[in-house]
């Protein structure tokens, strides 16, 4: 999918501004603080739901505007048709419009638009907790579905996450009776097929992976996957380790093992652990998974996601950029790149981007489009 129009107002410092951005490669200039990345955060938003740095309560909405208004219109390859979304949002509340019509959860428009962000902070997808992990694989599971036509996923992950506010309930209160029994119950019976889910994903992701990073860092040898389900799944079914675990459980007030503790970990041979990585590496290792979800969306879907790169060249050296791009040109991914300057690889490449030029806020009026 490409986007062929994006209108944003009151990111952060910009204002009103509109892009016509090109199917291929689509460069972002700019000073430092002129808005760059408030345009990736503004489209990052509309496919998420929040922006990467936070949310919208917490500084998106430009001091002194009411809302944060996105709107994108976007083609799709299979079958061949134009949509549209709008978002506005004011914080605690919002709007939002999928194809003229509104939609009620935020999911809708997620479901929608794929976009998949690389940015400073992804390095937290390797170095960091396990929650920006556990948050991609669902986000591939719940594109892979959407693009298979089911629903399955986000219920059991909604009937989940229910039962596991009512357990913490129970267990915060110390009530030990037949209720905390039947939401045991309802946990793994929600919980066991939503992991199975899961595993089969980070199964389907691993040689994905292993293709990207092999050209992006052969250096460190061919990476493996490994998934961690939240619990000692060989041992133990999921009702059984609520069982073991809540005397514990009760002692601390929450559910300490289950699906909303998985998490995954990449293994290079060469290395005893991630700690192991320079900051660089983990980078690379980041953008080399975000780009294998991309690639297994479009493998499944048809449809590339949309690939957002925020700074990419303070990020990594011209050497690792070139392969990167590379890979992105032949792809025939829509590609959006922020940096003060292009990326220095993008010159000996034949890629051609398409130029906007952000200037306190605003786009220069002779580089758009
Ligand atoms: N809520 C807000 N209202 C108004 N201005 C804001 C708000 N939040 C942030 N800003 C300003 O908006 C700009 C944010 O810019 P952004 O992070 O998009 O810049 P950038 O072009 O990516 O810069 P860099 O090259 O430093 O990464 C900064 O100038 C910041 O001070
Ligand atoms: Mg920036």
């Amino acid at each position: 999918m490409h986007v062929t129009r994006l209108r944003v107002a009151s990111v952060r410092r910009l204002e009103a501004v509109e892009l016509l951005p090109a199917p291929g490669i689509n460069l972002i200039t700019g000073d430092n603080g002129a808005g760059k990345t408030s345009l990736l955060e503004a489209l990052h938003l509309l496919a998420y739901g929040r922006s990467f740095r936070g949310r919208v309560r917490d500084g998106l909405i430009r001091t002194g505007a009411e809302a944060v208004e996105v709107f994108a219109e976007w083609q799709e390859l299979t079958p061949p048709r134009t949509r549209k979304a709008g978002l506005r949002h004011m914080g605690q509340r919002w709007e939002g419009r999928l194809d003229g019509e509104s939609v009620s959860q935020l999911g809708e428009l997620c479901a929608a638009l794929a976009v998949v962000t690389f940015e400073p902070g992804s390095h937290a997808l390797v170095t960091g907790g396990g929650e920006p992990r556990r948050r991609l694989i669902d986000w591939g599971l719940f594109h892979v579905e959407q693009a298979e036509g089911g629903q399955n996923f986000l219920r059991l992950w909604r009937r989940y996450a229910r039962a596991l506010k009512q357990r913490n309930q129970l267990l915060k209160a110390r009530i030990r009776d037949g209720q905390l029994d039947a939401w045991d119950h309802e946990l793994a019976e929600a919980g066991e097929p939503l992991t199975r889910r899961r595993q089969h994903y980070v199964e389907q992701l691993e040689p994905e992976l292993q293709r990207v990073a092999d050209q992006l860092i052969p250096s460190l040898g061919r990476p493996s996957l490994g998934f961690q389900p939240g619990w000692s799944r060989e041992q133990l079914s999921l009702a059984d380790a609520l069982l073991v675990a809540r005397d514990r459980d009760l002692a601390h007030g929450h559910t300490s093992v289950g699906p909303h503790r998985a998490d995954w970990r990449i293994d290079y041979p060469v290395l005893p652990g991630r700690e192991a990585l320079s900051r660089g590496q983990a980078k690379l290792t980041a953008l080399s998974i975000l780009l294998a979800q991309a690639e297994h969306h479009a493998r499944v879907s048809g449809e590339w996601p949309v690939v957002a790169l925020d700074d990419l060249s303070s990020e990594l050296d011209r050497n690792h950029q070139g392969r990167v791009l590379r890979r992105l040109l032949a792809s025939g991914a829509q590609v959006f790149i922020t940096g003060t300057e292009p990326p220095s690889a993008l010159a000996q490449l034949d890629a051609a981007p398409r130029v906007f030029h952000v200037e306190h806020g605003t786009l220069a009026p002779a580089t758009n489009g």
